[in-house]
């Protein structure tokens, strides 16, 4: 009898690890999730905590506990949420995720290291940032099969830009359709001439529900502040990486051939290589199936080049480079 149950391994328990897991537990899709994090007692701490919402009914009955490496031997997908984030302050208020590329590269290559003496076969997702810099180094440097290590990254940065968009034009932001490529961090590229809502493209969505459509200039700002407004805020952000993660760690373990925003080491798309950024793959049972290449603009087009310089700086400063 096979008695495999969908297992998760969620790696760092920080702000936005624990709210990773707290969606995990909340889906109803894991049997098994498991725990890990440097610091003495989180991971015993958080799975206890979720261990007692198990019991009221909102929870299906899944098992969390703290575990270790071993854990992924038998996992479908790992997250990786490990490592220090941005911090706001008084001087800077628009902190670059880049400054982070040399600290946490030895962060994910510690963690990566550590699950690729256990096994290559899960699914890994990596949130750390900065994040298309640490997918380089996690998705190159460690023997994973193409694909099957991939970042979340301007999955966010889509979601932050249907919002604003759906907000301008007082509708549901699931109506919106249109994705963010490029870097998750300051050089963030939206899609803009690909944005449609029921085929409505983004220069018609005045007429069709009011409101004045984004340029595409205004909207590239707004979808970057927009995570420093949480952040200068509250400290951290947490809630869109989490939902970005489990949507699409769903996306795998359905085999749901859902496409997404991700971040991967890019293979000439656009004239582009030896660098990762995110377009829209295919996502699914072993991770991305496939990288999309949408008929960008000419303008577009520029900024994303624009963007693989600025990871190019970031996965210098982290040691990575074209393997
Ligand atoms: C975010 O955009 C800080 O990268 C994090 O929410």
């Amino acid at each position: 009898m096979n008695t495999h149950v969908n297992k998760l391994v969620i790696v760092g328990l920080g702000h936005v690890g624990s709210c990773v897991l707290a969606d995990a537990v909340a889906s109803g899709l894991y049997g098994e999730i498991a725990l890990i994090d440097t610091a003495d007692g989180v991971a015993v701490g958080e799975a206890l905590d979720q261990h007692h919402a198990t019991a009221l009914d909102t929870r299906v009955n899944v098992t969390v506990h703290a575990g270790d490496y071993d854990d992924c031997a038998d996992a479908d997908i790992v997250i990786i949420a490990a490592g220090p984030s941005i911090i706001p302050s008084e001087e800077e208020k628009v902190p670059d995720r880049a400054a982070l590329a040399r600290t946490n590269a030895a962060v994910i290559r510690q963690v990566m290291g550590d699950i690729a003496a256990v096994t290559h076969d899960p699914v890994v997702i990596v949130i750390t940032n900065p994040c298309d810099t640490m997918t380089h180094v996690a998705a190159t440097e460690f023997g994973f099969p193409r694909g099957r290590v991939f970042g979340t990254r301007t999955m966010l940065d889509s979601a932050r830009m249907r919002r604003l968009i759906a907000d301008r034009h007082g509708i549901d932001p699931g109506s919106v359709h249109g994705l963010m490529v490029g870097e998750h961090g300051l050089s963030a590229v939206p899609a803009l001439s690909l944005v449609s809502v029921a085929g409505v493209p983004n220069t018609g969505l005045g007429d069709a529900f009011g409101g004045v459509p984004y340029e595409l200039g205004e909207l590239a700002e707004d979808v970057v502040q927009s995570a420093y407004d949480v952040l200068n805020a509250k400290g951290w952000t947490s809630a869109g990486v989490a939902q970005s993660a489990i949507v699409l760690a769903r996306a795998v373990l359905l085999d749901e051939r859902a496409v997404y925003p991700t971040s991967g080491p890019l293979e000439g798309e656009y004239g582009l290589s030896g660098v990762s950024l995110s377009l829209p793959c295919v996502i699914g049972r072993g991770g991305v199936r496939r990288r999309v290449t949408p008929p960008l603009d000419a303008t577009e087009r520029e900024l994303l080049g624009v963007s693989a310089s600025a990871v190019r700086r970031a996965m210098a400063d982290a040691g990575a480079g074209p393997r």
